[in-house]
């Protein structure tokens, strides 16, 4: 009877019309929590068994062991998951680099990858985020299959012959022809480069990602390797996902050459690379603490970027080294997190960061999640601050379209304003500081009740507009909103009223253009149809 009724809740959970499939106007006011399926948690009952990143191989991470902890990811206030790409991998002995535990060396992708689960696995993970009211992001490798050699056997792979690739060429950096055509990684781990302007190569990825968004439910893409794929490939492949698709297009701080990726032309959505390098150069502790960077990204990717909404903000991922292991003063870590929540773009935060892991780069960067207990950490705690003020202002203003704009720049930092939101934040680390301060200039009048949401503190804005924040306590960040708007936030003491969102959340059940057609006569029928069966079992 037990199965009856497992299987049962599968089939509705599969047909139900929980599939959000958001465009990007929807994922707008979310914010993301990015997991490496190996790494978030063990299943349930399996011993605490260790894992060394170094190691590179499997810790045990599954799609039920995530399903099992989204508590740890809501209550910090997230409303979608990123998850590491779910399919087939390399299967044979182990590589030079390890284990595809970090599920990125792509096999044949019309399978799913079985280390993390089976169908049903990956979709009650999907319902049970849907049933949340969160989204699923997964992570796709289209650019490049993986290999331990350059002559691999093509017939394991989705595409089964050496014609739908690439020849073999190591890429040749800054040769832009040679970064879409040549084999990334190297000769003892090539990844073959697929021919992605073979037609028959794009009609056959249009249809699998049709399917494999359709079959999982899944809200939107994580696009791994974007540029090293010409970049017309892109409009016509996020159209038959459906979803809102978000690249990886890797860089430094000079915004042109990601800009150029977002748009009709390419993508809805970059990864936000060029802030992300100007905050590590701004509030990285020691470091050059050079504010005008950030100045400077910030005033560019207005002007460059096609939205800047729409832009994933992090500080870290699995590439690159955590931030404690650029940084370990913890104030640089919040204030540069309080920049990428109250800013433009969406906020993505790497699983681990809430803990203030500290590996340097790949693979150091994957550290197990359970040895930390999922403690409620400070870090923890303010994410779930900062999201629990976004969320309030998704889902009941219009906060998240309004662009946000400098305010002031000092030598130690700057105030940033987004709506009705002033942040002032500061590189200036964690030691009390006397005579430091930055003195902003607000538009709101004199006397005005101002509330710091991270303190609760009240704050009266002074004389022509202005606000001054004082570092005796160390170098914080601080975010002001008039007081008056707090009410249903739940915040600072301000009463919790569940607020209808406006951002995609609530009515992406009865509004979204993209119901599955099972939103219908037929699952209602369905319903039916188990109901009767209850009634006549039971
Ligand atoms: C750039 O790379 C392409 C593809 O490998 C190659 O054919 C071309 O000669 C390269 N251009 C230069 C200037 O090296
Ligand atoms: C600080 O950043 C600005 C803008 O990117 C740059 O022009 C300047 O050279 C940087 N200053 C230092 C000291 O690195
Ligand atoms: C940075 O990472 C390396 C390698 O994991 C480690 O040896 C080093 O201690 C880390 N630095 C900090 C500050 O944690
Ligand atoms: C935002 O709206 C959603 C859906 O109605 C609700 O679950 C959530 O609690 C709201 N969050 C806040 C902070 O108001
Ligand atoms: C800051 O100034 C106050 C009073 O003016 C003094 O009591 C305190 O010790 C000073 N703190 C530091 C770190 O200099």
């Amino acid at each position: 009877m037990k199965s009856v009724y497992a299987a049962l809740r599968l089939l509705l959970a599969a047909s139900l019309p929980v599939a959000f499939a958001a465009t990007a106007e929807e994922w707008r006011g979310r914010s993301i929590y990015q997991i490496i399926t190996d790494r978030f948690a063990l299943p349930q009952g399996s011993s605490s068994s260790t894992c060394d990143p170094g190691a590179q191989t499997f810790c045990g991470g599954t799609w039920n062991s995530i399903r099992e902890n989204l508590d740890y990811v809501q209550d910090a206030g997230f409303t979608a998951i990123w998850i590491s790409p779910v399919n087939q991998n390399y299967e044979g002995p182990r590589s030079a680099y390890g284990d595809p535990y970090h599920g990125y060396w792509m096999a044949d992708i019309s399978q799913l990858n079985s280390r993390f689960g089976t169908a049903e696995d990956l979709k009650a993970l999907s319902a049970e985020l849907h049933r949340r009211n969160m989204y699923l992001m997964v992570d796709v490798v289209v650019n490049n299959v993986m290999a331990t050699s350059t002559t691999p056997d093509y017939s394991k792979y989705f595409f089964k012959d050496a014609s739908f690739y690439h020849p073999y060429c190591p890429i040749q950096w800054g040769n832009a022809t040679s970064e879409e055509e040549c084999w990334m990684g190297d000769e003892r781990v090539p990844l073959p480069d697929i021919d992605t302007r073979n037609p028959t190569v794009i009609s056959r990825y249009g249809e699998w990602i049709t399917n494999l968004v359709k079959e999982y439910s899944i809200d939107g893409l994580r696009i791994d390797a974007a540029k090293h794929v010409q970049m017309d490939f892109w409009p016509q492949f996020c159209e038959k996902a459906g979803v809102f698709c978000m690249g990886e297009v890797f860089g430094g701080q000079e915004v042109d050459p990601i800009a150029q990726y977002q748009g009709a032309q390419a993508l809805d959505s970059v990864l936000n690379f060029p802030m992300y390098t100007a905050l590590v150069e701004a509030f990285k502790i020691p470091g050059p603490a050079n504010v005008s960077a950030v100045a400077h990204v910030f005033e560019e990717s207005r002007t460059k970027f096609k939205d800047v909404g729409l832009l994933g903000n992090f500080l870290e991922n699995h590439d690159l080294p955590r931030w404690h292991n650029l940084s370990v003063d913890p104030q640089s870590m919040y204030n540069a997190m309080t920049f990428n929540f109250m800013s433009d773009g969406i906020p993505v935060v790497y699983y681990g960061q809430e803990q203030a892991f500290s590996g340097s780069a790949d693979p150091f960067n994957r550290e197990p999640l359970w040895p930390s207990e999922y403690a409620k950490t400070d870090a923890y705690k303010l994410m779930a601050t900062l999201n629990q003020l976004r969320n309030f202002l998704v889902n009941t203003t219009d906060w998240v379209k309004q662009e946000a704009e400098l305010l002031t720049t000092s030598p130690y930092g700057f105030a940033l304003m987004k709506g009705s939101v002033i942040s002032i934040l500061t590189n200036i680390g964690s030691p009390p500081q006397n005579g430091t301060h930055i003195a902003v200039t607000s538009p709101y009048a004199s006397g005005t009740a101002m509330i710091n949401i991270l303190t609760c503190q009240q704050w009266a804005v002074g004389a022509k507009g202005m606000l001054d924040a004082q570092y005796t306590l160390g170098g914080v960040p601080t975010i002001l909103i008039p007081s008056d708007m707090l009410d249903g936030s739940g915040l600072c003491g301000a009463e919790l009223r569940t607020t209808a969102n406006n951002g995609g959340r609530a009515d992406a059940l009865s509004s979204s253009p993209h119901l599955s057609p099972f939103a219908s006569p037929f699952s209602l029928a369905l319903i039916a149809l188990i109901s009767l069966f209850f009634a006549m079992t039971s």
